[in-house]
C-alpha cells in the first residue's frame, strides 16, 4: 500500500503512521495512539512539502537512514504543542513564593548555601522561566542570594523566541499590572522584557528522556515540568520523572 499524494492534501497509510509515530516515540517520548493519524497528517505535511518529499514513506526513510541535527530538530519543532503564557496556573506560582521558597531559603542556609536554583523543564517559549525570575526578583530576601533559573526545550524555535523575549497581548495577558509597568516596554503591543529579567535565566535544549542531556543539570532547588509529560506514554513519564529526581538537591514531601 503506497501513501498518495495530490496537490492539496497527503495521507499517511497505517502501517507508515505507526513507523512514524514510534520513530518520533523513541526520540521524544511524545506518544500519539492510534485515532490521532490526523494529528502527524497536520504538523507533518508542511515539513514534507518544504523539503519535497514525494510521500511519508520517503520521509520516515530520509530520517532514518539519512537525517542531520537539523532535520532532526525540524521534526522536534513539528511535533511538539508549545501552548504557554506568562503566569499561567498562578496557584502554583503562589505555593512556590509563599512556602517553597523560605523553605529552600532555610535548607540551604543550613547548609551553608546563599543560592537558589530553578530548572524550567520545557519551558516553549519563555514565560514560564521568565515568570519564575520576575516573582524571585520581587522577593526582598533573595536580594543577597544567588539566582539561578535554568530553561530548557526541544525545540530549537521555542527556544529562539525565548531568548528574543518579545511578547504579543496574548502571552502577557495574565500579567499583574505592577509587573508589567516595572518588567516591560510596549513597543506598539509588542512586549519586550527588560535585560534585567531576560539576564537571570539561562536557556539550554534539553531533551527530558535523554539521561546524558538531563544530567548536565544537578543541584536544583525546583524543578517545573508542567503541560509536557501529558504528551508522553506511561514509560516515557517514568524515565523523565527518574532523571528529573537525580537532580534535585532535596526532595520536599
Ligand atoms: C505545552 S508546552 C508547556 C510550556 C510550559 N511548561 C507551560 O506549562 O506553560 C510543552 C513543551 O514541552 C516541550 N517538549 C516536548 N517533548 C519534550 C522533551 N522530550 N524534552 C523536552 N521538552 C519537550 C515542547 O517542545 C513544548 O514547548
Amino acid at each position: 500500500m503506497s501513501t498518495t499524494l495530490t496537490a492539496s492534501a497527503m495521507t499517511i497509510n497505517d502501517e507508515t503512521f505507526r513507523q512514524l509515530r514510534d520513530f518520533i516515540y523513541e526520540k521524544t517520548g511524545i506518544y500519539v495512539p492510534d485515532n490521532k493519524k490526523y494529528f502527524l497528517e497536520n504538523r507533518l505535511s508542511k515539513v514534507i512539502k518544504e523539503k519535497n518529499f514525494r510521500s511519508y514513506e520517503d520521509y520516515l526513510y530520509y530520517l532514518r537512514y539519512s537525517a542531520n541535527r537539523n532535520d532532526i530538530a525540524r521534526l522536534f519543532d513539528a511535533v511538539t504543542t508549545n501552548e504557554t503564557f506568562f503566569f499561567r496556573e498562578p496557584q502554583q506560582f503562589e505555593v512556590f513564593s509563599n512556602n517553597l521558597i523560605p523553605q529552600i531559603l532555610k535548607e540551604n542556609g543550613q547548609m551553608g548555601r546563599k543560592d537558589i536554583k530553578i530548572w524550567s523543564a520545557a519551558c516553549s517559549t519563555g514565560e514560564e522561566p521568565y515568570t519564575i525570575a520576575m516573582i524571585l526578583l520581587e522577593k526582598s530576601e533573595l536580594v543577597s542570594v544567588r539566582k539561578e533559573i535554568y530553561a530548557s526545550d526541544i525545540s530549537e524555535s521555542v527556544l529562539m523566541s525565548a531568548k528574543r523575549a518579545m511578547y504579543g497581548g496574548y502571552s502577557v495577558r495574565n500579567i499583574p499590572p505592577q509587573y508589567m509597568a516595572k518588567y516591560f516596554k510596549d513597543s506598539g503591543g509588542i512586549y519586550v522584557l527588560s535585560e534585567q529579567v531576560k539576564s537571570l535565566v539561562k536557556f539550554m535544549n534539553i531533551n527530558l528522556i535523554e539521561e546524558k542531556e538531563v544530567k548536565q543539570l544537578k543541584g536544583l532547588d525546583v524543578v517545573f515540568c508542567r503541560n509536557v509529560l501529558i504528551y508522553f506514554d506511561d514509560k516515557a513519564k517514568k524515565k523523565a520523572v527518574s532523571l528529573i529526581y537525580d537532580v534535585l538537591r532535596h526532595i520536599y514531601l
